[in-house]
């Protein structure tokens, strides 16, 4: 980012603080002689600098910093998902006090502009659905078994070797990266304020090879998608994986790419594709941001983010067709116990499939059911949880038409 900035000749922005720990050892020979480097954050809410750009991530002191730059009189641009998630509305109402901007851009999808798009290419539909694939690390991992039909934890694992994935990914895996990504979605498109720990993740942990051949035969593939529909004054909001048709948007994003569809009362169906991580990408994000808050200095131009926002019930009952995957000691009359607690749930099968060739100790097979909602689906899989010829848990995934 500060690379970009000192490239840009001729540009009326000018660096003037970097400030950093041990800044010492981070210290860059292209960086103009007369820029501070310093570890002290309190020098760069002391100094006459306009715009404090945030970039250490987390919430403390990110929190702080950001908080004490506002109350200043500086604007402020930051990629911190986590802090715009958890504060986004508060800091937004707080820069407004101050007469500031408070940009996100890169918070979301990295070097996809999807948030400038939607507070302000966007903000005269009255948008009402959001859905996207946010997190690149559950993309590359779902993608990879889809395309070598290797077990979870060896795509797991290349996904590390190769810098897609942490070693500790449980953030990304169990979807906590990508409900925070989506509540900033939901903040800025649906004017709707939600925690993130209210939106119900599921893991892709649980996804097998054999999960790719049976959505293939149902002319589909597994993604990670985070969704957001806003019915009334309830947000019907999830990030798992789901079973998406193999030749939709969705079904074609591969690696580590994001993807967000926004749905507009107005305007429609609108698709933003490309880098959702990755240094230059996210830089682009920042800078352009910076440039947005610099100009709008001179215009006396800003976005109006503040005070719109609203809360909402939030729910998972989505209503669609659902995967039932299960792994089963293979004897007579499965089948039928299945069949007689599904009816007994007035839950309605659409296809039974069961590919040949696998251990009968460990069968593989799966049901599809009609669409119904996922609180009615709930019930019949706890009773059939306690069934004794199951060797692993049944995996249920939403199918998205
Ligand atoms: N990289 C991406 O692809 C990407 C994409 C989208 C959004 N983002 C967001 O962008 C932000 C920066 O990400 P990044 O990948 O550049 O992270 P990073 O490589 O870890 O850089 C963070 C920098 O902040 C410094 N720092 C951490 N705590 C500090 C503290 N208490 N005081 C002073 N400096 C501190 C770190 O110093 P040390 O080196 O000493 O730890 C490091 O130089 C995060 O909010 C991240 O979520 C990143």
């Amino acid at each position: 980012m500060a690379k970009i900035l000192c490239e840009s000749g001729g540009s009326s922005l000018r660096l003037t603080h970097i400030c950093n720990r041990n800044v010492e050892r981070k210290k860059q020979p292209w960086v103009p002689s007369d820029v501070i480097w310093t570890d002290d954050a309190q020098m760069v809410l002391n100094s006459d600098a306009d715009i404090v750009i945030e970039l250490i991530g987390g919430l403390h002191p990110a929190e702080q910093i950001v908080r004490g730059a506002l109350q200043a009189g500086k604007s402020v641009v930051t990629a911190n998902k986590q802090l715009i998630a958890r504060h986004g509305p508060d800091l937004l109402q707080l820069a407004a006090r101050h007469g500031r901007q408070l940009e996100f851009g890169a918070s979301v999808a990295g070097g996809v502009p999807v948030l400038p798009a939607l507070r302000t290419g966007l903000c005269g539909d009255r948008l009402h659905g959001i859905a996207g694939i946010l997190n690149g690390t559950c993309n590359y991992i779902l993608s990879r078994i889809e395309s070598a039909r290797i077990p979870f934890s060896e795509a797991l694992e290349e996904a590390q070797s190769r810098g897609y994935a942490e070693a500790d990914a449980s953030e990304d895996l169990d979807g906590g990266d990508a409900r925070a990504k989506l509540a900033i979605l939901a903040l800025a498109g649906l004017h709707t304020q939600v925690a993130p720990e209210s939106v119900r993740a599921r893991t892709i942990r649980a996804i097998d090879a054999v999960d790719f051949d049976y959505a293939a035969e149902l002319g589909c593939t597994i993604r990670q998608i985070s969704r957001a529909d806003l019915k009334g004054n309830t947000l019907f909001a999830d990030v798992g994986p789901c079973l998406v048709p193999a030749d939709s948007p969705f079904g074609r994003v591969q690696r580590n790419l994001n993807l967000v569809l926004t749905s507009g009362q107005y305007g429609g169906d609108m698709a933003f594709l490309g880098a959702g991580a990755g240094g230059d990408p996210t830089a682009v994000a920042v800078v352009s941001d910076l440039m947005f808050v610099a100009e709008g200095f001179s215009a006396g131009r800003k976005r109006d983010a503040a005070s719109n926002v609203s809360t909402a019930g939030i729910s998972s009952d989505f209503e669609t067709a659902w995967y039932l995957r299960f792994f089963v000691r293979d004897q007579p009359g499965i089948v039928a116990r299945l069949a007689e607690i599904l009816a007994a749930h007035r839950l309605n099968i659409d296809a039974l499939l069961q590919k040949p060739g696998f251990d009968k100790a460990s069968l593989p097979f799966v049901i599809t059911l009609e669409p119904c909602r996922d609180t009615q689906l709930q019930p019949a899989l706890e009773q059939m949880a306690g069934l004794d010829f199951s060797v692993r848990p049944c995996l249920c995934l939403p199918i998205l038409r």
